[in-house]
């Protein structure tokens, strides 16, 4: 094996711990972080059913983005279906073309989509920054890492799609690195320079995604404003430790 290729193996290693260990942790954390009020965004679910029809509506249409900001919801909506489709398309790349999953990813939608979807993020991703420097609003609110997070997901859309309509790459030995990652049967990497920039990109997504704000994925269903029924006269509203601390007191709750 090339040095590069075995650097970008322990490089690919070090990142996915980093991922899964950060994520994981994060969430660990949102699990805990008391919600002693009642603060369900209104109108508001008033049943189970009702908070689950909400978070459908929310992942799938962003739908409260929708209410307040048009523009945004546009921008955001279309990076994230882009992401999407990407997403699929890139399925090829981590599964054996004996998987019963290979037909699927294999489709000319699947594979067609995806290929074009990088130029639907790339707008996207303009959109969202455009509004970030010519909101006043927002540019106030705006630190260096939200410009940073947009620049790194256009420049892995970028040179994904260098790779796709101007220089492509071995994809054949590209497909055995990733699924030699998958299958601890290490494999060489092809060295051409748009697929080390894209692949190093996504390393360091990777492992600033635990600390950035792309955290809003998973963060999203820990928002009591969103996973709150809203029956504060029907039933009393307690938090665990509340219900704890009444229990040791000995009160009723
Ligand atoms: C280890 C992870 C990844 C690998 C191995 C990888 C590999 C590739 C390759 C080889 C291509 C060119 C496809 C072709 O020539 O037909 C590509 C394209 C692309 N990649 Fe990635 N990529 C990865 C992660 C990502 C991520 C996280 C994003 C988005 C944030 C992304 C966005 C894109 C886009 C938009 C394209 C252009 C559309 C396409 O041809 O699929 N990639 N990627």
């Amino acid at each position: 094996m090339t040095a590069l290729s075995i650097i970008y193996v322990l490089l690919f290693y070090v990142a996915m711990i980093t991922l899964v260990a950060g994520v994981t942790n994060k969430i660990m954390q949102y699990a805990r972080v008391p919600a002693p009020l009642k603060v369900p965004v209104t109108p508001a679910p008033l049943t189970k059913t009702g908070v689950v029809y909400r978070f459908f509506t929310e992942v799938v249409f962003f739908n409260s983005l929708f209410r307040s900001t048009k523009w945004t919801w546009v921008f955001g909506w279309i990076f994230h279906l882009a992401l999407l489709l990407a997403f699929f398309r890139h399925l090829r790349y981590v599964i054996s073309p004996n998987s019963f999953l290979w037909p699927i990813v294999n489709l000319e939608p699947v594979q067609a989509f995806g290929k074009y979807a990088g130029f639907a993020m790339v707008f996207g991703l303009i959109g969202l920054f455009g509004r970030r420097i010519f909101v006043d609003r927002v540019r106030y609110i705006s630190s260096p890492s939200d410009y940073l997070m947009l620049i790194l997901l256009a420049a892995i859309a970028i040179t994904g799609l260098s790779m796709s309509f101007v220089a492509h790459t071995d994809i054949v030995q590209l497909k055995a690195f990733t699924m030699g990652l998958l299958l601890f049967d290490w494999q060489n990497l092809p060295d051409d320079i748009i697929l080390l920039t894209h692949l190093t990109l996504v390393l360091f997504l990777m492992m600033i995604f635990p600390i950035s704000k792309l955290l809003h994925a998973p963060g999203l269903f820990f928002a009591p404003t969103r996973y709150q029924i809203d029956n504060p006269r029907e039933k009393r509203h307690l938090s665990p430790w509340g219900a704890e601390l009444e229990a040791k007191d000995g009160r009723n709750s």
